[in-house]
């Protein structure tokens, strides 16, 4: 039994999880695993040699029948050569070791060449801020999805607007806290398009382990074409829907009930001027929530995916909107991702204050905001 349960939990390493720190991407994951390799497989050495050692001193100097119980073997306290030997050895492997990893440790901490976006954690999320003309004031802010091209050595701003938090994206680099009242600065790059999980790694409360995120790399060419889409969400954000249209009626619904925490560009940024909530920076700016690919967290995809996480799309070639969670989400959070809103932790309950027709409208007018997430060539999804 205990041999099978072993063997269980040795399988469970092979599941293709979504975290992976062994196949790293990036510069910086690749020199953190050619590290993780080369100290990996000394202890491997290590192991084998005091295994085998272990193994034939047994067989060998094990006591005889004809042996007097009485008689020790010979001491060898104080050997000159034997101290030496086991003082010398794993002092010269430390120091090799030493010799490998601090210009990594260095590497690691200078500044990439790439444009700085700014990373929040807060309970529970990650919001990401882009200051594209570097004028001090950010120009895309968005939640759970960031995006980066492919090529470019990022570098990363981490805060935190509560407690510690972690980030950890694991296949583009190693783990670093975000604390609160600090700026912690990070790189990340990737040499190829994709998506790649990340979590939070600091245990945070009660939704820690609902803390997740992603980064979306894209080609230059298709980068440039998401920051457009972002800009144009935000100017399609000032205007307001037609009249009479359920739309119009989810606008009227969101002013009431949701712009005392998130803020969409334009349209009610200004409309929420002051609000001590959005000075805490509390919820996802929804701006261009329809260009993300998760929320809550990333705990939920925003589109339908297949069972090979491909994406699923419309007849007319649209990505198929998961509707009956994000529907669902905003009826009820608290039943989704366990939070405390009462504490300004999570989206509160609104299953008692919407009716069907509320949802329907306001799932109209979030629908509203922004365009289809660009997606990595290679993830695109066929349908
Ligand atoms: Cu944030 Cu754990």
């Amino acid at each position: 039994m205990a041999i099978l349960a072993l063997l269980g939990l040795l399988l469970a390493g092979c599941a293709t999880g979504r975290l992976d720190a062994t196949k790293p991407i990036g510069e910086e994951a690749r020199d953190i695993d050619g590290l993780m390799r080369l100290s990996g497989w000394m202890a491997v050495g290590v192991g084998i040699f005091v295994a085998a050692a272990v193994a034939v001193i047994i067989v060998k100097f094990r006591a005889k029948p004809t042996d007097d119980p009485d008689d020790l073997p010979p001491q060898i306290h104080g050997n000159r050569k034997a101290e030496l030997t086991w003082t010398l050895i794993p002092t010269a492997m430390l120091v090799f070791l030493t010799i490998y990893t601090l210009p990594t440790v260095f590497a690691l901490a200078s500044e990439g060449d790439g444009r700085t976006i700014k990373v929040e954690g807060q309970q529970w999320w990650w919001q990401f801020s882009y200051d594209l003309d570097e004028d001090g004031h950010y120009d895309i802010v968005t939640a759970n999805d960031l995006v980066i091209q492919t090529g470019e050595e990022v570098n990363l701003e981490i805060h935190s607007n509560d407690v510690i938090h972690s980030f950890w994206i694991p296949q583009l680099n190693g783990k670093k806290d975000a604390v609160p009242g600090r700026i912690h600065e990070w790189r990340i790059s990737s040499d190829e398009p994709g998506i790649f999980y990340g979590e939070c790694v600091e245990f945070c409360g009660l939704s820690h382990a609902n803390m997740q995120m992603r980064t979306i790399v894209l080609t230059p060419a298709d980068f440039d074409r998401w920051v457009q889409e972002q800009l144009a969400g935000k100017e399609a954000a000032q205007a307001a829907p037609a009249e009479e249209s359920p739309e119009a009626a989810g606008a009227a619904l969101f002013e009431t009930h949701c712009i005392s925490c998130h803020v969409v560009d334009g349209a009610y940024e200004s409309a929420a001027g002051g609000n001590a909530n959005l000075l805490a920076g509390i919820a996802p700016n929804l701006t261009n929530l329809m260009s993300r690919t998760a929320f809550a967290g990333a705990l939920y995809e925003t589109y339908q995916t297949g069972p090979d996480g491909e994406y699923l799309r419309n007849p007319d070639g649209s990505l198929k909107l998961n509707l009956a969670e994000l529907r669902e989400w905003v009826r009820n959070a608290p039943d989704m991702k366990p939070a405390r809103a009462d504490n300004q932790q999570g989206m509160l309950d609104f299953s008692e204050v919407l009716t069907d027709q509320d949802l329907d409208n306001l799932m109209a007018y979030l629908q509203t905001l922004g365009s289809e997430p660009v997606l990595p060539a290679t993830n695109a999804g066929a349908g």
